[in-house]
């Protein structure tokens, strides 16, 4: 107490002395009213310094109030930790398909290494206009990293190219857009995968064939690139191809091969996914059911999942799929060397591999474990949340005691 008796002091009589002195000197009966302002003004800081150091040394005297520190200690460093993560948009052209779910499945994944990000994701659902109202707005929210996975090559290409102009780095991801203003792209060759469905197609085929090929919507660069690399893959000249255009959906492609006239003269499926040799297969065998046995049914993709091209090789429905990555892992390293700042390349272009039965039964066991992992890791973090809830609250119930006691 009497330190701090004697830094009260030091405090104030500096004030004390100048109006004293100058006070006693120059009038008795406060004509300067200046000097009578500043004694006052010392008088009232003096008593305000005794009153605070006071009150902290009769509470400091109170063991509780060392936790009171402490907490607020705490408070203020748990405070620091907690940074805004980085918003890694992503537009994607349709979500509910089964390709686009491993996509995403293989993003979190990938996204759960990392605490500082928050991917946002707008589905288009196949719609150019949805699709590019939803890059304006994460344009206009000026997000971190953007993610396009275009729904149409042409329409999409102006707003990519916006949103790379006005500074967001932007990332495309499987279909392409028709410039080259883009931070990077990510995906598989669908050119050499048609190449290669073709060169196996040949090795089935008589002179003189038929084929039905199944297209992705056609304005999409998939589905041109498959058809490209397949004609040109193709070693036999003579080929009969009848065209349907099934928009990557099942059940539209099932449609559109129902409507064709006489599916005797079918060699063989090639579809631009495995879904629509899927729905292909479904409406010739539909009509007649011995016939399919007598078909190759080839598709792309070879993706995971309930209803997906692995395991319709796997079970024989389809005699091949062509593997298709979706590069859901790759797409969220890239946007995380971009948010540190690394050198990225323009191109990460996926390898592609032929799938049949026997590959897509070890495939299969292989995602079944990827899925229970992950399945496991997001179990882990709900753990994790829920323990930080608990910790909050008990943090605010201490403080709440605390303060009574004090
Ligand atoms: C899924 C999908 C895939 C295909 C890709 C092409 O939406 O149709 O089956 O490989 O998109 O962009």
């Amino acid at each position: 107490e009497s330190i701090t008796d004697s830094s009260l002091f030091l405090v104030s009589s500096v004030g004390k002395f100048v109006s004293n002195v100058l006070f006693k000197q120059r009038t008795d009966n406060y004509i300067c009213r200046p000097v009578y302002y500043l004694h006052a003004y010392c008088v009232t800081v003096r008593f305000f310094f005794y009153i605070c150091i006071k009150s902290f040394l009769r509470i400091m005297k109170n063991p509780v109030a060392y936790l009171l520190v402490f907490y607020l200690f705490l408070s203020s460093c748990s405070g620091v930790e907690k940074e805004e993560p980085y918003v890694i948009a992503f537009s994607q052209c349709m979500m509910d398909d089964v390709w686009r779910q491993a996509m995403m499945l293989e993003m979190n994944i990938e996204a759960s290494n990392y605490d500082n990000i928050r991917i946002v994701i707008a589905d288009a659902k196949e719609s150019n206009e949805t699709q590019i109202k939803q890059i304006q707005q994460f344009i206009d929210q000026k997000v971190d990293v953007l993610i396009i996975s275009p729904n149409q090559s042409d329409s999409i290409t102006p707003i990519a190219v916006e949103a790379y102009r006005k500074g967001i780095p932007t990332i495309i991801v499987d279909r392409k857009i028709g410039s080259e203003e883009y931070t990077a792209y990510v995906g598989g060759d669908s050119y050499e995968i048609g190449r290669i469905a073709g060169e196996y197609a040949s090795a089935f085929l008589p002179e003189n064939a038929t084929i039905a090929e199944v297209w992705g919507t056609k304005l999409s660069s998939p589905a041109q690139e498959r058809h490209l690399g397949f004609i040109n893959g193709l070693k036999k000249k003579n080929v009969n191809i009848k065209t349907v255009v099934g928009n990557w959906r099942r059940e539209i492609a099932k449609k559109e091969v129902s409507q064709l006239e006489d599916f005797n003269d079918i060699d063989l499926v090639y579809a631009h996914n495995d879904v629509m040799a899927l729905g292909a297969r479904e409406a010739i065998s539909e009509r007649d059911s011995a016939l399919v046995s007598k078909i190759i049914f080839l598709g792309v993709d070879a993706a995971f999942g309930k209803g997906a091209g692995l395991e319709a090789v796997a079970n024989g429905l389809l005699n091949a799929s062509f593997l298709y990555p979706t590069g859901g892992d790759q797409v969220i390293r890239v946007a995380m060397k971009i948010l540190n700042k690394e050198q990225t390349d323009k191109k990460y272009i996926l390898n592609t591999a032929v799938v049949e039965k026997n590959t897509a039964r070890t495939l299969l066991l292989q995602s079944d474990q990827l899925i229970n992992y992950q399945n496991r890791i997001e179990q882990q973090k709900r753990n994790i949340d829920m323990l930080f809830q608990k910790f909050s609250m008990l943090r605010h119930s201490l403080f709440l005691i605390l303060s009574l006691l004090a």
